[in-house]
């Protein structure tokens, strides 16, 4: 479904990716992982057209959009959450999710937008009190879920998820990974940035480890997991597959 070929991005000499080789297929849950700093955010910034690449491509369904801007790429079916979370503070938590059903995926016409709207901030948790107040006065646990619910809302192929679980306390945890589940049940193909390997590792069908902007490993968590070098540079000694 989507390919990257030889992708390098530097911010003024600094090589945030180094000639990746990535590939995300269809309807499975993708992992990305790596240090801090490694390019993992940077990746999914590149694949959604937040920033250009320096040189290589980004294919999806065999298409070249990496000149694209994101709205286009949008319109073709990727879209992203922000590892900061974004929104449109000054518009109400419901007019946020109306955007992405407007100006989402072309041929995905809705009869009745504002439903699709408040159904999809039902689906992410949202409480109903929320709907109509600015979200600039959401809290960031809650602006996540908004944040979501307007990705979902452009009707996503492939939905990128850039650390969601972050500030969640263990039961909200749980609740995102259930939605991630059923977003897949959906149809939707998922590549996801996360810290915490256990999610990831119980989550992912294929696992790409980043370090210093270079791919180091892919394959199966497991694979991943018992690699030598992932061990030394991300995991450490202590990680263990089954660990609680
Ligand atoms: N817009 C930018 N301008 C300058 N440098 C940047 C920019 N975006 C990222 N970088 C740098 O590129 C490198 C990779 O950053 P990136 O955010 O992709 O890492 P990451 O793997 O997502 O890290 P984290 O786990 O902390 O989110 C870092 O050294 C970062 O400082
Ligand atoms: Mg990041």
């Amino acid at each position: 479904m989507l390919k990257c070929i030889g992708v390098s991005k530097e911010f003024g000499g600094l090589k945030a990716l180094k000639k990746v080789d990535f590939t995300v297929n269809e309807n499975e849950i993708a992992g990305l992982v790596g240090p801090n700093g490694s390019g993992k955010s940077t990746l999914l910034n590149v694949i959604s057209g937040v920033y250009k690449p320096d040189s290589g491509k980004v294919l999806f369904m065999n298409e070249d959009i990496s000149k694209l801007p994101p709205y286009l790429i949008c319109s073709k079916g990727i879209t992203k959450t922000s590892q900061s979370v974004q929104s449109f503070p000054d518009m109400t938590t419901l007019e946020n999710v109306l955007a992405g059903v407007l100006f989402g995926r072309k041929e995905v016409k809705e009869h009745d937008p504002l439903r699709k709207a408040k159904e999809l901030l039902e689906f992410v948790g949202l409480d109903q009190e929320k709907f109509n107040i600015p979200a600039r006065n959401l809290n960031v646990v809650e602006l996540r879920r908004v944040q979501l619910a307007r990705a979902l809302a452009t009707a996503p192929k492939l939905l990128l998820l850039d650390e969601i679980l972050t500030g969640l306390t263990p039961k909200e945890s749980d609740e995102a990974i259930a939605l991630v589940k059923l977003i897949r049940k959906q149809g939707v193909t998922i590549l996801m940035v996360e810290h915490v390997m256990k999610v990831i590792m119980g989550l992912c069908d294929r696992v790409t480890v980043l370090h210093h902007g270079e791919k180091i490993c892919e394959g199966t968590p497991e694979k991943v997991c018992t690699d030598e070098n992932v061990v030394k540079v991300y995991l450490g000694k202590k990680f263990s597959f089954y660990e609680d």
